[in-house]
């Protein structure tokens, strides 16, 4: 759907940072689970990334209480600059300029009571201002030449209204997501008929799963303010979503690349892997060293594993 004959251009995107990270404890004890690695690079990092290369000019970080060390790394960091410049590390340097958001470019507000992602996007709300934003969720971070949003905003360029990346899942894990009923084919991607977050076992409309990319209208910061709990007891954005569905075109968009799920530990050890093999400097080493460690390192009680 076309807004009228003015479709305002995307410029900012959201990040919802407010998460404690239990699952990676004691890993996340100081640290927040959106600055740790995969690779070399902060996970939080990928995803602003694939955010600049869709052409995102503002990035709004919705953050919590201990997560301030976030808003250090988009900062430029003057004495290790100036250390790197003196001792002619050029490469590393242009790496960290690269990835540098540009002055007045990042907006940091804070969730102060965890009520869910609904509620965290809604916190955005005068950040975003009355104009389409994306939401990149930075548990899933996604590995393809031509990044997740920047693939979306092909589509949203032919249709408006708002957009939402999929892909398959296993059908015994669609309780875990959110999951989407798709209509008929669209430019590419297809119209929504329905969206249920987290649904009971056996009741999944399909095995297309959201995988935490999303282009959204401003209109949902309305519907977000009257917005009851729903699953897990918290505001949900697709039961928002859903509601907002009545009055405005929702479009999925397959997406074609990998996605890892960085909220658990299983998929960040993959992620790690994935993109060390992707790296030309590090992929035979790495191929190398997971053949000679599997089948040769065998399981042991975890207890004794992890200590
Ligand atoms: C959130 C969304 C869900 C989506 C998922 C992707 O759930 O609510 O619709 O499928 O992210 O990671 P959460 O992971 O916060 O439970």
């Amino acid at each position: 759907m076309r807004l009228g004959n003015v479709m305002k251009k995307l410029r900012k995107a959201v990040f919802p940072v407010a998460g404690l990270g239990t699952r990676f404890l004691p890993a996340t004890k100081a640290i927040p689970k959106e600055m740790l690695t995969v690779v070399d690079k902060p996970v939080i990092q990928y995803v602003v990334d694939e955010a600049r290369e869709a052409g995102i000019e503002h990035f709004i970080f919705v953050t919590g209480r201990n997560k301030t060390v976030i808003e250090d790394h988009f900062d430029v960091q003057v004495e290790l600059y100036n250390t790197l410049a003196e001792r002619g590390k050029d490469e590393v340097l242009a790496r960290l300029q690269r990835m540098q958001p540009a002055p007045g470019q990042t907006s940091f507000t804070r969730q102060q009571v965890p009520l869910g992602l609904g509620h965290a996007v809604w916190c955005a709300r005068d950040l975003v201002g009355d104009e389409p934003f994306a939401l990149l969720l930075p548990d899933m971070i996604m590995q393809s030449e031509k990044g997740c949003l920047a693939q979306m905003v092909d589509l949203y360029e032919k249709t408006g209204g708002n957009v939402v990346a999929v892909q398959e899942c296993d059908p015994a894990e669609a309780h875990k997501y959110g999951i989407v009923g798709p209509g008929a084919a669209a430019h590419g991607g297809f119209t929504i008929d329905s969206m249920v977050e987290k649904p009971k076992r056996g009741t999944a409309p399909s095995n297309l799963y959201i995988t935490g990319r999303y282009i959204l209208q401003p209109q949902i910061f309305d519907v977000l303010s009257a917005q009851e709990k729903g699953a897990g007891g918290e505001i949900q954005l697709t039961d928002a979503m859903l509601k907002m569905k009545k009055d405005q075109a929702f479009f999925g968009y397959n997406y074609r690349g990998r996605t890892f799920d960085c909220g658990s530990p299983e998929g960040f050890v993959e992620a790690n892997i994935a993109f060390a093999l992707w790296r030309s400097d590090m992929h035979d080493y790495i191929a190398h060293a997971i053949d000679g460690l599997y089948g040769t390192v065998k399981p042991v009680e975890r207890r004794k594993a992890t200590r």
